[in-house]
């Protein structure tokens, strides 16, 4: 894995300054950076957007963000003045070719030309095209210039395929940062480790060990204040189309030569490639989506999805997928992997359950439990393998599963740093090892795509699911017809 490396010092420029993705996570991750001595007084960070602000105005914003969105015993008031001292205004209209650019182009003087400039694109994935257009009409893409495009890349294959040719026109793939933040959890890069410096594991790692996978991304919060943009989205295309098939990927893949940014790609590119494609046929029999309505989360009635969508809106956009996935290859065979979504679950967890196969015969007159690793992505972050055990006592040989347990809070007693600050810096470094190459994208697309097409085509398939539940009822269907249980249900 790349280097921490303090890098050489940068302009980092964030087209969608004013939104949310900028507020809660990207300026809290360049400000816990800096905190770390890992951003120089001379970098500077520019906020592009359109609303006609001042240099200060944004500050006092971004002041406003840091106190709310990192952890107080991480503020400190000198460092933030030192920090907001970086920070800088321009208001551009991103789409077009007017004279907002200047707004930008005046703080990029002939000076700065050989700093490493780097272009974030947290807006809609429509401008991609025309930003990058600009940014190139107005000779801002220098040698050391790289764009980061935020997920979602498209909306469907052919618009994915559409905004890589625009973006591919003025920057070279290699300066091309497609970023998941999944791959920037320390959790699910543990996994590579877990992996391939674990002969006990890596040796069982296949169909013939393996029963079943399972991998869920649950969230207790609903849409919060991005209707507008979920409800064009959904869960399929919000989480299962990049982080939990990146995440299948780094669980499926095969051991990659070294981990060179694009030998790892390349394997998980194999993986995506070897998904079993999804017929309109076969997608009611091994796909769910569901749409919550009101419930109780966390001790609190909660409203429906349509009620958070407001004035009255009609919607049969899936808050709430489960799919059975196949990766059909030698190691895997015709091993289930479970992947799951949803808001308004009952808890916000991000786990992956690998269960292994049973004892061929048992001389034990108990039922055995099969061996489990459950490998906790967030939160409580760490590891469970559940094996068997006899239970202490006179009574003879009746067995117990107990789990042998490893917290990465008690094991390593560092702060786990938010994803976003290793892959700001990445972007920064040039190291592309953590982001997603153009192919592995539009693989993801094409396995996706039929899903959402026989969903569009037969209306009717939306199941209902109250908000503090586990999903529908079909979800449970799903994974029972083939004879397994979803982690909440095992014993
Ligand atoms: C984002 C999705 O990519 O991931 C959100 O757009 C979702 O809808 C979020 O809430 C979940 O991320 P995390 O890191 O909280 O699991």
């Amino acid at each position: 894995m790349p280097s921490t490396s303090a890098p050489d010092t940068f302009d980092y420029v964030v087209f969608g300054a004013t939104g949310d993705l900028t507020m809660r996570k990207l300026l809290p991750a360049l400000y816990h950076r800096f905190r770390d001595k890992q951003i120089s007084d001379q970098a500077r960070i520019i906020g592009a957007a359109r609303s006609p602000l001042s240099d200060d105005e944004f500050r006092d914003r971004a002041d406003k963000a840091l106190r709310r969105f990192v952890k107080p015993d991480a503020l400190d008031d000198d460092l933030i003045r030192r920090f907001l001292g970086m920070i800088f205004y321009a208001s551009v209209n991103g789409a077009e070719a007017d004279s907002s650019w200047e707004n930008l182009t005046r703080l990029f003087g002939e000076d700065g030309k050989d700093r490493i400039r780097v272009f974030y694109l947290a807006t809609s994935p429509d401008l991609y095209g025309p930003i990058c257009e600009n940014l190139s009409g107005q000779g801002l893409v220098s040698d050391k210039a790289r764009v980061v495009l935020e997920k979602p890349i498209g909306h469907d294959l052919e618009s994915a395929r559409r905004i890589n040719d625009e973006v591919g026109r003025f920057f070279e793939e290699k300066k091309i940062f497609r970023i998941d933040h999944y791959l920037g959890k320390e959790t699910v890069q543990n996994l590579i480790a877990l992996r391939f410096a674990n002969p006990v594991f890596e040796r069982l790692w296949n169909a013939d060990a393996i029963e079943s996978v399972q991998i869920t991304a649950a969230e207790t919060v609903g849409v919060e204040g991005r209707g507008d943009y979920y409800d064009h989205s959904g869960a399929l295309r919000d989480m299962i189309q990049n982080h939990l098939l990146q995440v299948m990927c780094l669980v499926a893949m095969e051991p990659p030569g070294s981990l060179d940014a694009d030998n790892l790609r390349n394997e998980k590119l194999k993986v995506l490639r070897a998904l079993k494609p999804i017929t309109a046929a076969e997608v009611p029999h091994v796909a769910v989506r569901g749409q919550y309505g009101r419930g109780l989360v966390g001790g609190e009635i909660v409203p429906a999805y349509l009620e958070e969508l407001g004035q009255g809106r009609q919607s049969d956009t899936e808050t709430f997928v489960a799919i059975k996935a196949e990766v059909h290859s030698l190691r895997w065979g015709k091993v289930p992997f479970y992947l799951r979504s949803g808001k308004r679950l009952p808890s916000k967890v991000s786990e992956i359950v690998v269960q292994f196969r049973e004892t061929p015969w048992s001389i034990f007159p108990s039922k055995l439990e099969p061996n489990r690793l459950i490998i906790r992505l967030q939160p409580e972050e760490g590891i469970q393998l559940s094996i068997m055990n006899k239970d202490p006592g006179p009574d003879g040989m009746v067995l117990r599963p107990a789990n042998i347990d490893v917290s990465f809070e008690k094991a390593f007693s560092t702060r786990y740093p938010d994803a976003y600050e290793r892959l700001l810096m990445d972007t920064v470094r040039g190291d592309p090892v953590l982001f997603m190459r153009r192919d592995e994208v539009e693989a993801a697309w094409t396995w996706v795509e039929p899903i959402l097409n026989a969903w569009k085509e037969k209306p009717g398939t939306l199941n209902h699911y109250g908000a503090g539940t586990w999903g529908p009822d079909a979800a449970r269907d799903l994974i029972h017809s083939t004879g397994h249980v979803w982690h909440e249900e095992m014993c």
